[in-house]
């Protein structure tokens, strides 16, 4: 564990970040970003993440082009690492030495590794017995104090709202406005590869951070006329944890999708604002198709993202399968974050895994070919 006096010998040679290759977000969208002489341009490898085009749901859906905008590519495997760049820079600014975040996982991944590149302390609270395998081994991993608390994400979030507030500590969930600002530059690179916003997006929600980030950087490269529209925004809930659709918080969120297992999103009113301001929608979607959106990702895409992030193609097919047509229109699907960070449920799907001995005849037979 880095000693607390650590960040301030560092000399402005080891000032974090600097030296490093790659532009990173907060380089590239400096202008574009609350960044001041005094920020430091922080990178670890997040941003640049490919827009991979669909092979086989983009017949299905019935659409001009679909693509899959792999956040899971971020180097620690979930779009998080876009906001969290630029709020732990700014944290570093403003002279804070250590940051706290609640999670589902993925936000206390990436708080746990840029405070490690940046010698802070990190403290994290996460719903005990509620988050991936490969999430808290991340966070332990890099040196984070873990807390894993009898309760879930919300009373995660409102004791690290109360212990910041009582604490020099800085709160890195999306609450913090750095974060929803870090994020929109996933919608600025969108535009930059499609030359344009595409016509509609498609986003798993769960604290609503980042459809509301996804909004904003769509309407700001509107607004500077690097884009000429704005996609329509399809928000998508896990069934039981689905409190925007239902207009009201949820107590006991419930889904096998433990990222979006969030029953009273901070950024709630973002969320709709993205909804109703682009014409677009926030509805649900079941355990079982998103399940299953998971395994076709999988096997017919070749996409290994976790069952939050396939949400929103169980979403994009629901809609298409009930009627919604996307002829001639470009399509974006936000794959969140990588399917190594739960291998416990994927392996859920009764591996065709057979166990034999080293012995060719009977492999072949097994294989069918003898
Ligand atoms: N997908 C993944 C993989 C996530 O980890 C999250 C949120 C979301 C989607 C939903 O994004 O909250 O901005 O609406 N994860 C948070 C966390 C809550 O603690 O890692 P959101």
């Amino acid at each position: 564990m880095p000693s607390a006096s650590s960040a301030s010998d560092r000399s402005a040679a080891a000032i974090p970040g600097s030296g490093s290759t790659g532009p990173g977000v907060l380089r590239r969208y400096r202008e574009h970003l609350p960044i001041t002489d005094a920020t430091p341009m922080l990178y670890i490898g997040e941003g640049a993440t490919p827009l991979v085009r669909s092979q086989r749901l983009e017949k299905e859906a019935g659409c001009e082009a679909l693509y899959f905008k792999l956040e899971s590519c971020n180097p620690t495997g979930s779009f998080k690492d876009r906001g969290m760049v630029m709020a732990v820079a700014k944290a570093i600014e403003e002279g804070d030495r250590a940051i706290m975040c609640a999670s589902t996982g993925n936000t206390s991944a990436s708080a746990a590794a840029f405070a490690a590149h940046c010698g802070l302390q990190v403290y994290v609270l996460v719903p005990k017995g509620r988050i991936a395998q490969g999430k808290l081994a991340q966070a332990v991993a890099h040196g984070a104090r873990v807390i894993a608390i009898d309760g879930n994400f919300d009373a995660a979030l409102r004791l690290a709202l109360t212990i910041t507030d009582i604490h020099p500590i800085a709160l890195v969930n999306s609450v913090n406005p750095y974060r929803i600002e870090g994020q929109k530059t996933a919608a600025f690179e969108i535009v930059d590869a499609l030359g344009d916003a595409p016509d509609y997006l498609f986003i798993p929600v769960g604290n609503a951070g980042n459809i509301t980030s996804y909004w904003r950087g769509f309407t700001e490269y509107q607004r500077l006329g690097k884009a000429q529209k704005r996609p329509r925004v399809m928000g998508f809930q896990a069934a039981g944890a689905a409190p925007i659709v239902l207009g009201h918080p949820v107590e006991e969120p419930q889904t096998i999708a433990t990222a979006i297992r969030i029953g009273n999103p901070a950024s709630w009113q973002g969320a709709v604002n993205a909804r109703d301001e682009s014409g677009g929608d926030i509805q649900a979607v079941s355990d079982d198709e998103i399940m299953s959106a998971y395994y076709r990702l999988a096997r017919e895409e070749g996409i290994f993202c976790e069952p939050a992030s396939a949400a929103c193609v169980a979403g994009l097919l629901k809609v298409t399968r009930e009627g919604l047509s996307l002829a001639g229109q470009t399509v974006v699907c936000v794959i969140t974050g990588s399917g190594l960070k739960d291998p416990e449920t994927a392996m859920k799907a009764k591996a065709d895994l057979i166990e034999l001995p080293a012995d060719l005849a009977a492999i072949e037979k097994a294989l069918g070919f003898a």
